[in-house]
């Protein structure tokens, strides 16, 4: 027998605040038309002043629990993936752990930038196979519009705030590319990419920082590389293009979207898509498409789904399971 790890429940939390590309028409050299063509990006929610990290967190983890049927006291560990936690300690998660009221287990930030809900759920699959942990709420939350350089157009256009939850339960499988959970994690990154995204400040140079991209860089990256991780991590369960019913990918720009789409030969009806409504919320992109498509009745009980994603260092991977 072999141990899966489940998704069991989903959720997720956007912040009230919708911010339609018309709203930087009043202050930046830009068009709805321009942002829209290019990203693929109509609107984002942008958190209210005082609403932090945690607090979308800790919402997107109650819905998951309860999609779930669960209660806190089920939980065994909390993983958050943020790049922009509420302070730089404690972790995001042990404050989430204490606002949903859990005094056991073990909670820990993961940081891996656009990636990092998938480097989440990479290890929280390997707490539940190796049975360090049985059931493990894996969150991604970000409140990316703190980052911004509200001067530069050719960033603060393309993201947006939000949360979003899963929660993976340990059940058992038969070793084969039939279980349900989680059937395969490739993981990469490559720190010689630095320079084309990164903050420009952090607690060691004293300083705060803004969020700096080479946009055409990264976008030259992305295609190849989600495109290489989500074969690879295929080609880890035995199973073909064809037999995927799902690419749930990191959402920074449609066009990124479907060049992968297009590299790996799955028609766009087969991709979940959300870039439209949320912008880039960078760690918390996927498990909040995640909650909508099944929200919109797309990911159903025994589907194969693929989700990929890339963000700054490079850090880039991807996850196959079976819903
Ligand atoms: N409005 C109007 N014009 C703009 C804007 C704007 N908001 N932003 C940039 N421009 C201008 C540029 O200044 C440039 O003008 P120039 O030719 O006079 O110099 C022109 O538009 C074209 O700029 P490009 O950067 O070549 O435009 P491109 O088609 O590459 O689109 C974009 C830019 C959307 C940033 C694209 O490169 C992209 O999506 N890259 C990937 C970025 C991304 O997704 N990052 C996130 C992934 S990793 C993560 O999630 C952290």
């Amino acid at each position: 027998m072999t141990t899966r790890a489940v998704i069991a429940g989903v959720g997720h939390y956007l912040p009230e605040r919708i911010v339609p590309n018309s709203e930087f028409e009043q202050t930046l050299d830009t068009t709805d038309a321009w942002i829209r063509s290019r990203s693929g990006i109509a609107r984002r929610h942008f958190a209210a002043e005082g609403e932090t990290t945690s607090h979308m967190a800790v919402k997107a983890a109650q819905r998951a629990l309860k999609d779930a049927g669960m209660t806190p006291d089920d939980v065994d560990a909390i993983v958050v993936a943020t790049s922009t936690p509420d302070l730089t300690f404690p972790s995001s998660a042990t404050m989430v752990q204490a606002q949903l009221g859990m005094t056991r287990g073990f909670a820990f930030d993961v940081q891996a930038v656009c990636a990092g809900f998938i480097y989440a759920l990479g290890n929280a699959n390997a707490l539940i196979v190796s049975g360090q942990a049985e059931r493990v709420l894996v969150i991604g939350a970000e409140t990316f519009s703190r980052l911004m350089d509200w001067t530069d157009r050719s960033t603060c256009v393309l993201f947006g705030d939000g949360a979003g939850a899963v929660l993976l339960d340990a059940q058992p499988g038969n070793g084969d590319a039939d279980d349900r959970g989680i059937l395969a994690v490739d993981l990469n990154s490559d720190g010689r990419h630095r320079d084309i995204l990164y903050v420009d400040g952090g607690v060691s140079t004293q300083t705060v920082g803004h969020l700096r991209m080479e946009g055409r860089e990264v976008f030259r990256h992305a295609v190849e590389k989600l495109a290489a991780t989500s074969s690879a991590a295929l080609q880890k369960t035995g199973l073909t293009k064809a037999d995927i019913d799902w690419i749930v990918p990191h959402q920074a720009n449609i066009r990124i979207i479907r060049g992968t789409a297009k590299k790996l030969e799955i028609p766009m009806e087969k991709v979940v898509v959300t870039v439209q409504d949320h912008g880039n919320t960078s760690a918390a992109s996927i498990p909040l498409a995640l909650s909508v498509g099944k929200a919109d009745g797309k990911l159903n009980k025994g589907e194969l789904l693929v989700t990929e994603a890339i963000g700054g260092g490079l850090a880039w991977g991807a996850v196959a399971l079976r819903w």
